[in-house]
């Protein structure tokens, strides 16, 4: 007998400027689509429906280690077929390989009768984005793929989150220029000491911004939305990163930062009119580099990757 399902699940932006792999948020307008069988048997197949490359190797796929693990701790031996319909484009820095991973949790848990919580699966998810990120377990995207909305990692070992719902009236303006920052070569060039007033700076700024989309105040979620430790060593790989987000706050923007490890970037404000001028600049930026760049306005996902057949 197969058993199949099908899944959605949203795009996400990690770190959210001060919160190095312990903050993200998921948004709508952009996500992944799969589909997995699952039969009596052994072994993982994955059909690749969609315009972009994917590793030829499953050994070399994000959802590999995740789905290894999940059977692994359920005790069961399955042949998985995995159909892919509609990827973020990889590398683009919205949680490309993040949705992958996330996707077939949520797909293998759902076909498994629901059997993990949604911590576990967030866990398994883990597995997945460690592969692409050179060896780094982090959740800042798969959680909010799979939660929706903002999540927040309270602790890594053990493992606890916190969920926030990404307020109604935010927007966010995510512009992806066409340039490769990978997210190992990008993790490689961070300090790993770090001076106490930048600590400092930081974790005040994280509880500003925590306290900021509690209290859908957006004024303290663009105060606090400031990265004294990642960021400075960031923007080398985004041609013209200060002189963009100059820009932007000129134009109303009221937060600005890169989105995960890059290259896109995002921006947040309170109308959708006002997101799609920041769009239009921030295109106009990299375009006028000589850089094609594509953009998107979005609201926040607070559903997270979910069945849809
Ligand atoms: N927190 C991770 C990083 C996200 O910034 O390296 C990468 O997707």
């Amino acid at each position: 007998m197969v058993e199949q399902v099908t899944v959605f699940v949203p795009a996400s932006i990690a770190n959210l400027g001060c919160g190095f792999d312990i903050m993200g948020m998921a948004v709508e307008s952009a996500g992944d689509i799969l589909s997995m069988e699952m039969s009596e048997g052994d072994g993982i197949e994955i059909i690749n429906r969609t315009d972009y490359d994917i590793p030829s190797s499953v050994d070399d796929n994000v959802m590999t280690p995740s789905i290894r693990a999940m059977l692994a701790a359920a005790g069961v031996r399955k042949h998985l077929k995995i159909t892919l319909m509609c990827k973020i484009m990889p590398g683009s820095g919205i949680g490309s390989s993040a949705a992958s991973a996330a996707g077939a949790v949520v797909a293998l848990n759902t076909l498994l009768g629901n059997r993990f919580s949604e911590k576990e699966m967030v866990e398994f998810a883990m597995e997945g984005e460690a592969l692409s990120s050179g060896g780094a377990k982090h959740a800042d995207n798969v959680a909010p793929a799979i939660l929706g909305g903002i999540v927040l990692i309270c602790s890594y070992s053990p493992f606890e989150y916190i969920r926030i719902p990404f307020p109604d009236s935010f927007c966010a303006a995510i512009a992806h220029p066409r340039i490769t920052v990978k997210t190992s070569e990008s993790r490689a060039v961070l300090p790993k000491d770090i001076p106490l007033h930048d600590a400092i700076l930081q974790w005040a700024n994280v509880g500003g911004l925590v306290a900021g989309f509690m209290n859908r105040d957006m004024g303290l979620v663009g105060r606090s939305m400031r990265d004294v430790i990642v960021e400075p060593y960031r923007k080398q790989f985004i041609p013209g990163y200060d002189d963009l987000r100059d820009k932007l706050l000129a134009a109303g923007a009221k937060a600005f930062n890169i989105s995960g490890s890059g290259p896109s970037v995002f921006a947040l404000c309170e109308d959708e009119v006002k997101a799609r001028e920041l769009c239009s600049i921030m295109t106009e930026h990299f375009m006028s580099r000589g850089i094609f760049a594509d953009s998107l306005v979005a609201h926040g996902d607070n559903r997270g990757a979910r069945v849809i057949f």
